[in-house]
């Protein structure tokens, strides 16, 4: 494929060096824990299913939908983010329906950037947040993503202040996946300050809006007066209604930047299914009890992992948000990269993680764990781990 620039660009999944090595294990016979990809385990709500199972039985649907999705979807989104964030958005001009955001993202991507544009990405991030800028032909410039807020707002004004020619844009993505950091709405408020004064665009990536605990409520960066004159958000439908499989999504904000999403993939795609659409609409319109044990849900996973993890010797953060822990490799094993280590502990634990170095540099000494078992084989994987710990540290196992 070397004659091909572009997937030159695109170098193979880190995670498919997992997906042997967990084929490999598995054909020991042994029982492999995968908390490796965030890819929600759970059953979408009844009733959106049910929205599903009549729209396909009506045949209007089964024709193209309009590529930047059906209007009373849009109309849907624009209550949502009234009802959600009192932020007033244009069902016309200010949001476009996604065949969920990785799509959304990386053709937006396609249709505001080109060679000779550069791009501000956190690392580490959402791979798409920066791929989607390679495969443009864009230039990436990686911001490290300082785990004090205050500080990584320094970081970007300086990058911003000390760039010539300035960048384009800036991918921001909170609550974090991989990282699981969270903002308050004046970190939003002082970047959409920023943006304008370096008349940046922002693209913020919302995807975990709904999965937050302990009274977190993450902001969106719409809400901030003004932001609309420079800012675009993503949303996804994959985690929020375990819909991940149904491919929705919307990118809503300022007109411009819809507006070049829109015209691209009007000639790319016709959006969605028409009958994901209307169950998009139950999703958003209907009861919200099944958001609510959702996260109720991730708030337990998160609690019964941290509780296990510290006991079995792993000293951890709690995260306020998403469904992922993000951990630094342990001590005794710091001599080893995030692969290494999270090729060791699916060899020896059966537990499969993600190595943080697939989000990015920085992102190595870290791993990521989707939180996408449920209890009983969560407290498997613990048991696992901690004897594996043991056998480390008391020297039956040579690292
Ligand atoms: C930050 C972030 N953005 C976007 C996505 C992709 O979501 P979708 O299913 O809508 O493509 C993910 C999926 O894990 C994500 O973590």
């Amino acid at each position: 494929m070397n004659d091909f620039p572009r997937i030159k660009r695109l170098p193979p999944y880190l995670f498919s060096v997992m997906d042997d090595l967990q084929q490999e294990v598995m054909a020991t016979g042994a029982e492999v824990f995968d908390f490796g990809l965030g890819n929600p385990d759970q059953a979408t709500a009844p009733h959106i299913v049910e929205a599903m199972r009549a729209a396909v039985l009506d045949t209007s649907w089964h024709r193209y939908a309009p590529s930047k999705g059906i209007l009373p979807l849009r109309q849907a989104i624009s209550r949502w983010y009234d009802r959600r964030y009192q932020v007033d958005i244009d069902p016309e001009k200010e949001t476009i329906v996604t065949i969920g955001s990785k799509e959304g993202l990386a053709h937006l991507a396609l249709a505001i950037t080109a060679q000779g544009d550069t791009v501000l990405v956190p690392d580490p991030c959402y791979p798409v947040h920066h791929f989607g800028f390679v495969i443009a032909d864009a230039t990436v410039k990686h911001i490290p993503l300082l785990p004090n807020a205050n500080d990584f707002l320094k970081s970007i004004e300086t990058t911003l202040v000390s760039m010539n020619p300035k960048p384009k844009l800036l991918v921001l993505n909170f609550p974090t996946n991989p990282t699981t950091q969270c903002v308050d709405l004046d970190f939003f408020a002082r970047v959409i300050e920023l943006a304008k004064e370096h008349k940046v665009w922002v693209l913020h990536d919302l995807a975990y809006a709904e999965l937050a605990f302990d009274d977190y409520k993450a902001p969106s960066i719409l809400q901030v007066p003004g932001a609309k004159d420079i800012a675009v958000e993503s949303y996804t439908l994959s985690k929020t209604y375990n819909m991940a499989g149904w491919r929705v999504g919307f990118i809503s904000g300022n007109p411009t930047l819809v507006g070049a999403l829109t015209r691209i993939k009007s000639y790319l795609d016709y959006g969605s299914f028409g009958a994901v659409q209307v169950a998009a609409i139950a999703a958003l319109e209907g009861p919200q009890d099944a958001v609510v044990e959702l996260c109720k849900s991730y708030q337990h996973r998160r609690d019964v992992m941290c509780t296990g993890l510290k006991d079995a010797g792993w000293d951890i953060e709690v995260p306020k948000a998403t469904m992922f822990l993000w951990l630094k490799v342990p001590k005794q094993f710091q001599h080893m990269n995030s692969l290494e280590f999270a090729q060791l502990l699916l060899r020896e634990a059966h537990v499969r993680v993600s190595p943080g170095v697939g989000f990015g540099e920085h992102g190595d000494g870290y791993i990521r764990i989707s939180l996408v078992e449920d209890e009983p084989r969560m407290k498997r994987a613990l048991e696992n781990i901690k004897q594996f710990m043991q056998r480390v540290s008391s020297g039956t196992l040579r690292i």
